[in-house]
C-alpha cells in the first residue's frame, strides 16, 4: 500500500510520458500547455487507490487513471470558457492564452484521448468501465449546466447546491474510486462504498473549492480569488449568507447580485465575513468527511489498507489550492 504522495508521484511520472500528436501544433501545443500545468491529480490517485484497497495496482488501473486525469483536464479547460476563468494553476487558463475557439477543439481532442486510454483495458471490463465512465461524464455536464443556470437565478437553496456539486464534482471522484475497486477485483458491495464515500468527499472537496474561491490566498490558491462572486455563482457561502445576514445585509447581497462591478467582489466578501461563513464551511466539511468516513469505515477490508484514502481525504479538505 502506497501512501498519497507516493502514489500521485508515481501517476505523475506515468502520466508525463503521454504523448499527444504534434500536428496541427495550433491544437496540440495548448492541450500540452494545460497538461504541464501541473494539478493535484486527486482523480487518478482515487483510481489506483481503489485498486490498492483490495489487491497490488493492476496495468489496467493505470489505463484507467489516465483517461479519468484527461477527462478532467478536459472538463477544466471548458469550465474556464464557462466561468470566464483568467486563470489556472497559476498561469493563463488556455482560453485566455490561445482564445476561445481553440480552447473548445483542445478540450474536444483531449476527451478522445481519454476513451483511447480506456480503449486499452482488458475486453472483459470494457464494458462496466466503459458504463461507468460515461455515466460520470454525462452527469458531469449536467451539474456544469445547473451550475450555470444557477448563475440566472436569484433563490437556490441548500439542497440544490448540494445537488449540483454532487453532479459536476462528487460522480467524478466517486467513479474514480469505483473503477479502481473494480479493477482491482473488488466485491460489489466494496465497490458501492467506496462509491458513496467519494460522493460524500466530493461534497467535502467542493465546499473547500468554494471557500478558498472566496478566501484562498491568491499566491496558493492559482485561481482568480472572487471568480465566482463575479459570475454570480450561487455557492453554499452565497446562500449562507442570504440566509444569515441582517436585513440590510441580504438587501444589499441582492443588489450587488444585479451588478457587473467588479468592485462587488470585496462588498460582497464582507458580507460573507459578517455572516460568519468560515463557521459554516467547517461545519460542513466536518458533516461530509465523517460522512464519507463511515462508509470507509463499512468496507470489508482491514482498516490498514484504508489508511492512503483516510490520509487523501483529510488533505482535501484543508488543502490552500
Ligand atoms: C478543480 O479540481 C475542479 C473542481 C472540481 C473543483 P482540482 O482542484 O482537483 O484541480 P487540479 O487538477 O488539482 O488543478
Ligand atoms: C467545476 O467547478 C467542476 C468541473 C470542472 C466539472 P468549479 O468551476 O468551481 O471549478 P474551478 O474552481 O474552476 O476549478
Ligand atoms: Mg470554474
Ligand atoms: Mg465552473
Ligand atoms: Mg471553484
Amino acid at each position: 500500500m502506497q501512501s498519497f504522495e507516493l502514489l500521485s508521484q508515481k501517476f505523475s511520472l506515468h502520466f508525463d510520458k503521454l504523448s499527444l500528436p504534434k500536428q496541427p501544433a495550433t491544437l496540440y501545443e495548448p492541450d500540452e500547455y494545460f497538461l504541464k500545468m501541473g494539478g493535484k491529480r486527486i482523480r487518478p490517485v482515487l483510481c489506483l487507490m481503489g485498486n490498492e484497497l483490495v489487491d497490488e495496482i493492476k496495468p489496467d488501473a493505470w489505463h484507467v487513471a489516465t483517461a479519468i486525469e484527461l477527462f478532467h483536464n478536459f472538463t477544466l479547460i471548458h469550465d474556464d470558457i464557462m466561468d470566464n476563468a483568467p486563470l489556472r494553476r497559476g498561469i493563463a487558463s488556455l482560453h485566455a492564452k490561445y482564445g476561445v475557439n481553440t480552447a473548445i477543439l483542445a478540450g474536444d481532442v483531449m476527451l478522445v484521448t481519454a476513451y483511447d486510454h480506456i480503449n486499452k483495458i482488458d475486453h472483459s471490463y470494457l464494458h462496466k468501465i466503459l458504463h461507468l465512465f460515461n455515466r460520470a461524464a454525462r452527469e458531469v455536464c449536467e451539474g456544469q449546466q445547473i451550475d450555470m443556470d444557477f448563475e440566472r437565478s436569484e433563490s437556490v437553496s441548500f439542497d440544490d447546491y448540494l445537488h449540483m456539486i454532487g453532479q459536476k464534482t462528487s460522480v467524478l471522484l466517486a467513479a474514480s474510486l469505483k473503477m479502481g475497486a473494480i479493477l482491482g477485483g473488488a466485491g460489489e458491495r466494496n465497490q458501492n462504498l467506496l462509491y458513496e464515500f467519494g460522493k460524500k468527499l466530493g461534497l467535502a472537496f467542493q465546499v473547500q473549492d468554494d471557500y478558498l474561491d472566496a478566501f484562498g490566498d491568491p499566491g496558493k490558491f492559482g485561481k482568480q480569488v472572487g471568480g465566482d462572486i463575479l459570475a454570480n455563482k450561487k455557492t453554499f457561502l452565497l446562500i449562507r449568507a442570504m440566509e444569515a445576514a441582517n436585513e440590510s445585509g441580504k438587501k444589499e447581497l441582492k443588489s450587488l447580485l444585479r451588478s457587473d462591478d467588479p468592485g462587488k467582489v470585496n462588498k460582497v466578501l464582507q458580507i460573507f465575513r459578517d455572516s460568519k461563513v468560515d463557521e459554516w464551511a467547517l461545519q460542513l466539511k466536518n458533516k461530509f468527511l465523517d460522512g464519507a468516513m463511515d462508509h470507509l469505515e463499512d468496507i470489508a477490508v482491514i482498516s490498514k489498507r484504508k489508511e492512503p484514502l483516510k490520509e487523501l481525504a483529510h488533505f482535501l479538505v484543508i488543502r490552500e489550492f
